[in-house]
C-alpha cells in the first residue's frame, strides 16, 4: 500500500537516500534500520511529506502522495517520534484529542476514543489531567503512541519511538506494540537502531547505509541469510545462535500442524495422518482453535472400532509451550518427558504451532554448521 519508486533525496550536492524502490504492504510492520544518519528519518518523512524527494514518486494506494493534499493525507497518519514530541504546555488529554479537535469531531465520541485509548496503552484514566513532564518516560511514551492510533489512521509512522527508555520499559512496550498490531493490523513504518527490537517486532526489516537499501526481507532472512557482508557485520554473525535463548518457540515451530476435530471418527483421522504424512494429530475446537487433546496413529491402530469419534480416545494430557518460550526450555522438556512433538499454545489455549524433534534437529545442526563456519 505504501510505494517507493526511485526516490532519491539531495540536500545540495549531498545524496542521503539512492534511488529508493520499495513496497510496505498493508497491514505489515516494517522496521528499518542502520547507522545513524543512513536516512532512516528522511525516508519515514518523505511517507507523511515532511521531506519532499529530490526525484522519484511515492505512491499510497496507487495514489502519487505529492498530488494529494497534505492535509487529507496527515489525517491518515499516526506519527510518532522519538522522546514522545507530547506538547508540554497542554495535558494528556488535550494531547491525545488535540487532532481529533482540529478536525471538529463530535466531541462525546471524542470522549469515548480517549478513553478507550488509555485502556489500549494500559494507563489509568487519572493521568489525562496530568501535563507530560508529571509522567515518566514510559508513559509518556504510550500517551504517545495514544495519540497516534486515536484516529484510527490506516498508517502510523513511529520515529525510534522506545529508544530513550531503560530496557525493561522498552521490551515491555514492544509487547504491547505486538499485541496491538496483531488485533489491529496497522501499516507501520518502525525506525530503530536496535536489531533486537526490529527482529522482534517487524514483519519486514530493511537495512539501510548510506542512504542505500542493503535488504529489505523478513527477520529470520536477514538472521539467517544477510545479504552481504555489511548485513551479517550489522546482524552481528551468529547473533542468534550464539544466544540460544533468543530462539523462540515460535521461530522453529511448524505454523500450521495438521489438525482435526474432536468428532471426526478415527477412521478418517487415519486417512488425514496418511495423506499428510504425520504420525499425529492435534484436536482442536474448530471455532476456537483450543488445543483439545493430542492422537497417535499407533493409538488408533489399537482401536477396533474406527467409527468412534477421536476425542474418545485422545490424550488430553499434553504438554505445551508458548511462542515465546526459548529453546532452552523446550530442550529441557524434550528431555523430561521424552515426547516428541511439542504443541505451541498462546495465552488462551489456542493452538498456534507445533515444534517437532526435527524442527528442533534442524535449528540445532544450523548452530553447528554456523560455529565451525566462524572457527
Ligand atoms: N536539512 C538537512 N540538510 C542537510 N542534510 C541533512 C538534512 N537533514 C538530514 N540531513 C542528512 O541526511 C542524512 C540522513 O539523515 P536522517 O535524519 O534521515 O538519518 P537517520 O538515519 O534518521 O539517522 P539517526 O539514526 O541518527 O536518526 C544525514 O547524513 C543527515 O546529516
Ligand atoms: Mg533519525
Amino acid at each position: 500500500m505504501i510505494r517507493f519508486e526511485n526516490i532519491t533525496k539531495k540536500y545540495k550536492d549531498k545524496v542521503v537516500i539512492k534511488n529508493n524502490s520499495f513496497e510496505i504492504e498493508k497491514g505489515k510492520l516494517v522496521a528499518f534500520i542502520g547507522e545513524s544518519g543512513c536516512g532512516k528519518t528522511t525516508t519515514l518523512k518523505m511517507i507523511n511529506r515532511l521531506i519532499k524527494p529530490s526525484s522519484g514518486k511515492i505512491y499510497i494506494n496507487d495514489e502519487d502522495i505529492s498530488k494529494k493534499d497534505v492535509i487529507k493525507l496527515r489525517r491518515n497518519m499516526g506519527y510518532v517520534i522519538q522522546q514522545t514530541g507530547l506538547f508540554p504546555h497542554m495535558t494528556v488529554k488535550e494531547n491525545i484529542q488535540v487532532i481529533s479537535k482540529v478536525e471538529k469531531r463530535d466531541p462525546e465520541q471524542i470522549k469515548k476514543r480517549t478513553l478507550e485509548m488509555m485502556d489500549m496503552v494500559g494507563l489509568d484514566y487519572e493521568f489525562l489531567d496530568r501535563y507530560p513532564t508529571e509522567l515518566s518516560g514510559g508513559q509518556q511514551q504510550r500517551i504517545g503512541v495514544a495519540r497516534a492510533f486515536v484516529t484510527d489512521p490506516d498508517i502510523i509512522l513511529m520515529d525510534e519511538p522506545f529508544s530513550a527508555l531503560d530496557p525493561i520499559t522498552r521490551i515491555g512496550l514492544q509487547d504491547e506494540l505486538i499485541e496491538l498490531q496483531d488485533k489491529l493490523r496497522k501499516t507501520i513504518v518502525f525506525v530503530t537502531h536496535d536489531m533486537d527490537e526490529a527482529v522482534k517486532i517487524a514483519d519486514l526489516i530493511c537495512i539501510m547505509k548510506d542512504g542505500e537499501i542493503l535488504q529489505y526481507d523478513t527477520p529470520e532472512n536477514i538472521l539467517k541469510n544477510p545479504s552481504n557482508e555489511f548485513v551479517s557485520q550489522f546482524v552481528g554473525k551468529n547473533r542468534i545462535w550464539t544466544s540460544p535463548e533468543y530462539i523462540k518457540a515460535e521461530d522453529i515451530m511448524i505454523d500450521s500442524p495438521v489438525t482435526c476435530s474432536k468428532s471426526m471418527t478415527l477412521l478418517r483421522c487415519m486417512e488425514r495422518m496418511r495423506s499428510r504424512k504425520v504420525d499425529s494429530l492435534m484436536v482442536i475446537d474448530s471455532k476456537s482453535r483450543e488445543l483439545l487433546g493430542v492422537v497417535k496413529a499407533k493409538q488408533i491402530q489399537q482401536q477396533k472400532d474406527r467409527t468412534k469419534a477421536v476425542e474418545e480416545i485422545m490424550d488430553t494430557d499434553i504438554c505445551s509451550v508458548k511462542p515465546d518460550d526459548s529453546i532452552i526450555g523446550i530442550l529441557k522438556l524434550v528431555d523430561d518427558n521424552h515426547v516428541n512433538n511439542i504443541p505451541v499454545l498462546d495465552k488462551d489455549k489456542k493452538l498456534v504451532g507445533l515444534i517437532t524433534k526435527s524442527s528442533l534437529v534442524t535449528t540445532l545442526s544450523q548452530q553447528f554448521l554456523d560455529t565451525e563456519e566462524i572457527m
